[in-house]
């Protein structure tokens, strides 16, 4: 069996920290989204993974998952290109899958057991989980243990079981793909795959998800993820140097990085060649690789790579890699991307 991770899609919503690579590389506690996709496929005994790539930016995808060795697998690379929905990046792997594979969206975090999940008996299966704002998934409605109907954006109420961005498909679903039309949204929508599947008269059958799990579309969501997954892995792993300072509970700080005069309470994560100084870091927050960090004070928030942060308390917040956020004298001094977002 193998899975295919979609690697691609604009991440419009995640702006500007997508305009120089895909989305699912965005680090929430300490790694990729998509690494800890990655890594729960392997958990579950899959060594055989595609990713499917877009056009933004895909050789960093390439360069830093390689050929997967180092995270014990095999990975095979297929360019989509220009998206035209998830169906037809499905469709992509058509002679590079066996019999029964797995479909997971590489910005979707859904904890749950996938090898219980793959072991389906029909033509396909999907997992679900109950959604407060159905209007935003794909849905299906559900009769004993069949799916009997899927919607893609219903504009009208028919169920509230989203579908999760996990799937479990035959090769009986490359077939109904070539004969799908584009939904308004101009995309091959998987959803409309599957309905098709039961037009044909085939079973769909589903699982049920009944904890967290996120769809990473936005700097909210992202905060979400990170914090879930701090809470649920962080475990305390001092590598760096501490200098008079007090380190709370689950803390993991990488090699060559400093922590001095400053408190940090975990659940935290903070990457390699970072320096904290006369700082407090508090519970759910991820902070990259080579940042600085001076004078300052931050919770619950996510902080990418060499951003130097000096005089400021923030919290909910989302730092792209490379800026810089100081308090100056009276004035605010800005330089600011386009489609960034500043509260001060
Ligand atoms: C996609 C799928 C949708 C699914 C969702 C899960 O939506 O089309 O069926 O419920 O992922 O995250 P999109 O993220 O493209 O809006």
């Amino acid at each position: 069996m193998e899975a295919v991770i979609l690697h691609g899609g604009q991440g419009t919503r995640l702006r500007p920290l997508t305009h120089t690579g895909p989305k699912q590389l965005i680090r929430v506690a300490g790694k990729p989204v998509s690494q800890w996709v990655l890594e729960q496929i392997r958990d579950a005994g899959i060594r055989d993974v595609i990713i499917i790539l877009g056009d933004n930016n895909p050789s960093r995808v390439v360069e830093y998952y390689g050929d997967g060795s180092r995270f014990g697998i095999k990975i095979t690379y297929v360019y989509q290109g220009k998206a035209r929905g998830l169906a037809d990046a499905v469709y992509r792997v058509k002679d590079l899958v066996s019999d029964k594979f797995i479909v997971y969206l590489g910005d979707n975090i859904v904890p749950y057991d996938l090898s219980k999940f793959s072991k389906f008996n029909s033509s396909a299966s999907i997992l679900l989980a109950k959604v407060d704002n159905p209007n935003r998934f794909g849905v299906a409605v559900i009769r004993g243990n069949k799916v009997v109907k899927l919607i893609e954006k219903p504009k009208e109420f028919i169920s509230d079981l989203a579908l999760v961005g996990v799937y479990g498909f035959t090769k009986e679903i490359f077939e109904v793909i070539e004969s799908l039309r584009p939904s308004w949204r101009g995309e091959l929508e998987i959803t409309d795959a599957i309905q098709g599947l039961i037009d044909r008269g085939k079973e769909v059958e589903f699982q049920i998800v009944d904890g967290w799990w996120k769809d990473t579309g936005t700097p909210k969501d992202i905060l979400e993820a990170n914090s879930f997954l701090l809470d649920r892995y962080a475990i305390r792993s001092i590598n760096g140097e501490i200098k008079d300072s007090s380190i709370d509970g689950r803390v993991m700080i990488e090699a060559d990085s400093v922590i001095e005069n400053s408190i940090i309470r975990g659940p935290v994560y903070i990457g390699y060649g970072s320096k904290v100084k006369n700082s407090y870091i508090g519970p759910f927050t991820s902070i990259g690789h080579n940042c600085t960090v001076e004078n300052s004070e931050i919770e619950y928030s996510v902080i990418l790579d060499n951003v130097r942060l000096r005089g400021v308390s923030i919290m909910d917040s989302l730092i792209g890699n490379n800026s810089i956020v100081e308090k100056g004298g009276k004035w605010q001094k800005l330089i600011i991307g386009e489609n960034s977002s500043v509260i001060l």
